[in-house]
């Protein structure tokens, strides 16, 4: 039996009151806190960096995933630790050294997970995936929370976990974008052991959200 975890992405909460916001993901059972950290460069919005991580993360234990949307993560890998991120995600897109990135991070005792844009093939995960943690796969444009699922991602979502499994790995599979409860089972049928979502956990019920996340056993 595979136990799916479910991963709120705060994009969609109230900034203003971000500690009783995780504290209501604390009560619903939230496995890891996904924090969508974007430049303005690597992607068409900005939104916070390591101050912020630093302060909120007074507010939890839960487990920190930056999802680092950013053009230079190579210079920013230390203080994303330093700030409690447990997991650093980089994208397979951005031009600088992955290889070394990824060793950086790994050096600083964080696990490391590598972000597919949707139009990237998992073709180019191949040669990396020895050597993360998690695959993120992207079933929107980065950018913006709320946007719509798109439904093509779900072959590469299969094509992910057949060669992972085929190859006795233990890299975890993330989707993150448009998960909604009318959609999270393909998602997971498919092969996602880490269900990332935010608009579809925020602005209601937050711990019944997660709850019903959580309920599903594939
Ligand atoms: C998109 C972010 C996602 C986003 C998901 O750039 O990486 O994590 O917050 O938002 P929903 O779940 O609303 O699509
Ligand atoms: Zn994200």
């Amino acid at each position: 039996m595979r136990r799916i975890k479910v991963a709120p992405s705060i994009l969609s909460a109230d900034f203003s009151n971000l500690c009783h916001e995780l504290e209501l993901c604390k009560r619903g059972g939230a496995d890891i806190i996904h924090l969508d950290v974007m430049d303005g460069h690597f992607v068409p919005n900005i939104t916070f960096g390591p101050v912020v991580i630093k302060s909120i993360r007074k507010c939890t234990d839960i487990p920190f995933d930056a999802h680092l949307m950013i053009e230079r993560p190579d210079k920013y890998i230390k203080d994303f630790v330093k700030a409690g991120a447990d997991i650093i995600t980089v994208h397979r897109e951005v031009e600088v050294d992955l290889e070394a990135v990824l060793r950086k991070a790994r050096n600083y005792g964080v696990e490391v997970g590598l972000a597919l844009n949707p139009d990237t093939p998992f073709d180019k995960a191949k040669d990396f995936v020895e050597s993360i943690d998690y695959l993120l796969i992207m079933s929107v444009y980065p950018g913006f929370a709320g946007q719509r699922f798109i439904e093509s991602v779900l072959s590469k979502i299969k094509e992910a976990r057949e060669y992972i499994d085929g190859e006795g790995l233990s890299v975890k599979i993330g989707v993150d974008g448009g998960i909604k409860h009318t959609n999270f089972r393909k998602v997971v049928d498919a092969g996602a052991d880490i269900i990332v979502a935010a608009s579809a956990i925020f602005g209601g019920d937050v711990i019944a959200n997660i709850k019903e996340f959580k309920r599903y056993t594939p």
